[in-house]
């Protein structure tokens, strides 16, 4: 193990999705999606940044005819869970129109965001809106908004590794581990 990675797993608590778990539903979820798709040329939409790196290993898990476009956004002011406003950081490089979208996101949460990009890429001219979410956390719901294809349900623990970050840190690490709370502690 190298000395980067030994550093950050200070940090963890426990893993609570492993390397191999993740990679066997990964698998399982672009086999599902393979099978919903077939013929229809999806447009797979990664939610920046935390789909960043659920998306490279979903897209390659499915074989289908199919392109790969971004959005980053982030909620504004503090009470984002409140709030429920969604700023859009890096919009769309292309029409939507008439396409059948597969959002790909790594957490749905509140389901603030979600509510917002549906709603925003429906006016965008969407024909069809599929959302898959590697982890639902449906504790914290305040949206009505629900994943068509969700890959694990986590507790409302704070959750990082895989794309998820804590201070923009921890996302390179391989599985979804627990974050220690004296990391975050007094923040
Ligand atoms: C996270 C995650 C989702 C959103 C989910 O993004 O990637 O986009 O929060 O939370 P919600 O359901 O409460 O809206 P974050 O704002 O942390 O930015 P990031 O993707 O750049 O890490």
């Amino acid at each position: 193990m190298d000395t980067m990675r030994s550093e950050m797993e200070k940090d963890i608590l426990k893993i609570l999705v492993t390397e191999e778990q993740l990679k066997t539903r990964v698998a399982e979820m672009g086999e599902e999606l393979y099978e919903k798709f077939q013929g229809k040329k999806p447009l797979f939409l990664g939610v920046l940044k935390g789909s960043f790196v659920f998306m490279t290993d979903l897209v390659r898990a499915c074989q289908l005819k199919s392109d790969v476009e971004f959005i980053a956004v982030s909620s504004y002011g503090n009470a984002t869970a409140s709030s429920g406003r969604v700023k859009i950081n890096h919009d769309l490089q292309q029409d939507i129109t008439g396409r059948h979208l597969i959002i790909v996101e790594d957490i749905l949460d509140s389901g603030n965001t979600l509510a917002f990009l549906k709603q925003y890429f429906l006016t965008k001219g969407a024909a069809s809106i599929t959302i898959v979410t590697l982890l639902d956390k449906p504790a914290r719901r305040t949206k009505a908004i629900t994943a068509d294809l969700s890959g694990f349900t986590v507790p409302d623990e704070f959750v990082v590794g895989y794309g998820l970050d804590y201070a923009q840190m921890y996302r390179n690490i391989p599985y979804i581990g627990v974050l220690k709370p004296e990391v975050y502690a007094g923040t």
